[in-house]
């Protein structure tokens, strides 16, 4: 019989994001039989009561609190998960950190690249490791294409095209939330989506060394309805006007570091017909591959340019991908997206019991803040900006 450690959670912000952790956390017993530890949802803190209350009637946790402190202070909470908007990102990381509570926190992780240094310095003074929300990476088609790019089977990496292309806000009855407040969230799309296809060509080919980029915000004001709103909401004609304070568009021109590889990245909140089509294309002077998440257990890969062989073939992900076979027993069988959060999960807590870092950490998160910030400039000023490297130690 395998004894777990218990490993007491505890989560700030039962928002989308929140249940879906608390989600992953109780999928983990599932996927991960063997795991050595036991996840226990113990407590959970939202600012509305009727998310606290959530929490514990529908996510199952022991009790909840209105005040995140609770949470960091409670002696049986060993680790904590951040899914609060943007703003307060920096503030519950640095807490948690004082609290000696290893987190996994939501990308963007700070609403830019200086508050997400902040958190990057403090969990480094308190030695602990951490997880980032880059959900996409966990995907094992994603862990298919990283291998053959890293055996040389695309040969050199020439160019990359990734684009995140999302309709979320595309209605313009869409609530005016905190997504759309520079104060609240930072950057628009650059933050919340295109981070994602950052951490993605990152993963898959280099860190990017510098950028080009435009924004462009498309729906200039939406309405604000009273009350509580959780993930994407519609409001009503009729609820009063706020000013959308952060671009709906971003694209971009990168130079990789380290490699002759450049690249195209694009991100839409506002893409009528995508839904979420979040795809990202890598071309190699021997081959190329592409993946879509609306098709995210499909790999499209040419190897060689052979003429019989040249063209894309369909490659469905199976055991040997990355953390599939922890999901299905036979090669092709879809998985979604909250398996990918249960990856997550899992790598998170196998980081806090080894104290090695498996999961995506907070140092990736600056190395996409650091690249969103260079976008950012360059959108304003019109230049090439050079992006600062995160050394492979933090
Ligand atoms: N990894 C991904 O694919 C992914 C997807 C969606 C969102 N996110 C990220 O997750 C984070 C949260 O997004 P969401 O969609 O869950 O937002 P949401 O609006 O659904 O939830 C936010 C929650 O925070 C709560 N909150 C606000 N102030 C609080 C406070 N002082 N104390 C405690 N709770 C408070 C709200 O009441 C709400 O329940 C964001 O950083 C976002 O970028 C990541």
């Amino acid at each position: 019989m395998n004894t777990r450690r218990p490993l007491g959670i505890g989560l700030i912000s039962v928002g989308w994001m929140g249940r879906l952790h608390s989600k992953a956390y109780s999928s983990i017993r599932y996927a991960y039989p063997e795991a050595q530890f036991s996840p226990r949802l113990v407590v959970a803190a939202d600012a509305v009561q009727a998310n606290a209350d959530y929490a514990v009637d529908v996510l199952g946790y022991e009790r909840s609190t209105l005040d995140f402190r609770q949470v960091l202070a409670d002696p049986e909470v060993d680790v904590v998960s951040i899914c609060a908007p943007n703003f307060l990102h920096r503030e519950f990381a640095l807490a948690a950190a004082a609290a000696g509570k290893p987190f996994w926190i939501e990308k963007p992780t700070g609403r830019d690249a200086s508050e997400t240094r902040d958190i990057v310095d403090a969990a480094a003074a308190a030695g602990l490791v951490t997880g980032v929300g880059f959900t996409y990476r966990q995907a094992p088609a994603i862990q298919h294409a990283k291998r053959l790019i890293a055996d040389g089977r695309l040969g050199e990496i020439t160019n990359v095209k990734v684009s995140m292309l999302a309709d979320y806000s595309a209605d313009p009855l869409g609530a005016h939330t905190w997504r759309y407040e520079t104060a609240r969230a930072g950057s628009g799309v650059l933050g919340d989506l295109l981070s994602h296809g950052i951490d993605l060509a990152t993963q898959l080919v280099a860190p990017i060394g510098d950028v080009t980029a435009l924004t462009q915000t498309v729906i200039t004001e939406r309405p604000k309805p009273a009350g509580v709103t959780v993930g994407h909401v519609q409001a009503s004609a009729d609820d009063p006007k706020l000013p959308v304070e952060n671009e709906d568009y971003a694209s971009m021109l990168v130079k990789f570091a380290g490699s002759r590889a450049v690249g195209f990245l694009e991100a839409s909140r506002v893409a009528v017909g995508p839904r979420s089509d979040y795809a990202i294309e890598v071309f190699g002077t021997n081959g190329s591959l592409r993946w879509s998440f609306a098709s995210m257990n499909e790999l499209e890969v040419c190897l060689g340019t052979d003429g019989d062989t040249h063209g894309y073939t369909t490659v469905l992900a199976g055991p040997g991908d990355g953390d599939y076979s922890h999901f299905q027993p036979g090669p092709g069988i879809a998985m979604g997206f909250d398996d990918l959060k249960t990856i997550e999960a899992f790598q998170f807590l196998q980081s806090v019991v080894t104290g090695t870092q498996v999961a995506p950490s907070v140092g990736d998160a600056l190395a996409a803040a650091r690249v969103v910030a260079a976008a950012e400039a360059s959108a304003a000023d019109g230049a090439w900006h050079h992006v600062e490297s995160v050394p492979a130690t933090v």
